[in-house]
């Protein structure tokens, strides 16, 4: 018999990451993996939210830490990977969601400062987060990593450059730490999330002016996603349920992508 690596069976006390866990997809995840008994590092640069979603965690009988961290800072990275590993032993699930909301300028007014800041925080942020999380499981020889990427990781959207660059960046980056840590027993995938009703969809709402209806065409269900549909895919990809699964892109998009 063929045995699977890496059960969560052998390990019920799951230690994850979450990184951007402070709001939206990140706090419903790091929610849902804690009520499926993992020990959860809320990680975000908003200290008040990320110690809200702590608080409600442990009200409801979880274990979880807060950590501030700026994911585009390496020392802060290996920080949050250090301060996991020393509070519970070891990292078994790292959920890399932090990001910030797309440009919104078309290329001929770029503005070079933004693209920079969003390429630091939405695709050298996750290479960074990957070196770190994943020296840590070579030691164990497990664990399971689950990036946020977008549908922009598969479709442009006009003035969106910077978000669409970065997320199919996600995917790439996805791709080859699969590739590099197969034989560690390590798996690495990421969820592409449709239109997800979160603080960051309100935003580019607000800055738009996009009207309802323009974003019911984001999804063959005629209504947003929420946060809780999301985590579900990150809490599969994260247990042995998905053990054979690595280097994979889930979209999460109500069929977005299928048109
Ligand atoms: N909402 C959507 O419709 C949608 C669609 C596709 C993909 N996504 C992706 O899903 C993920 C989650 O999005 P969301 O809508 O829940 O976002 P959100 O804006 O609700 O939450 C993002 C979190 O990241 C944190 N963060 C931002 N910069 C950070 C930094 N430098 N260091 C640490 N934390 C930082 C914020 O404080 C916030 O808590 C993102 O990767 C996003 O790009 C969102």
């Amino acid at each position: 018999m063929t045995t699977i690596p890496n059960s969560d069976a052998q390990v019920p006390d799951r230690v994850a990451i979450v990184t951007g866990g402070g709001s939206g997809m990140g706090a419903a995840t790091s929610r849902l993996l804690a009520r499926n008994g993992a020990r959860v590092l809320v990680a975000d640069l908003n200290a008040e939210q990320g110690s809200a979603v702590v608080d409600e965690i442990v009200a409801d009988g979880g274990q979880a830490a807060f950590t501030r961290v700026d994911v585009s800072n390496e020392d802060d990275v290996a920080g949050m990977v250090a301060t996991a590993v020393e509070k519970w032993g070891r990292l078994d699930w790292a959920v890399n969601n932090a990001a910030l909301p797309p440009d919104s300028a078309p290329i001929v007014d770029l503005d070079i400062a933004t693209f920079d800041r969003i390429v630091a925080v939405n695709l050298r942020a996750v290479a960074l987060c990957l070196k770190h999380e994943l020296r840590q499981m070579v030691t164990q020889r497990s664990g399971s990593i689950v990036n946020l990427g977008s549908v922009s990781s598969v479709k442009a959207r006009a003035h969106n450059s910077a978000y669409v660059a970065t997320k199919h960046g996600v995917v790439g980056l996805t791709k080859t730490a699969a590739l590099e840590h197969g034989r560690d027993q390590i798996r690495v995938n990421a969820v592409l999330p449709g239109g997800i009703d979160t603080p960051m969809i309100r935003a580019v709402r607000e800055a738009s002016g996009v009207t309802p209806p323009d974003e019911f065409g984001l999804s063959l269900f005629g209504r947003l996603g929420t946060p809780e549909e999301v985590a579900e895919a990150c809490l599969w990809l994260c247990t042995d349920r998905s053990s054979y699964v690595t280097g994979h892109s889930l979209a999460v998009d109500a069929g977005f992508l299928a048109r």
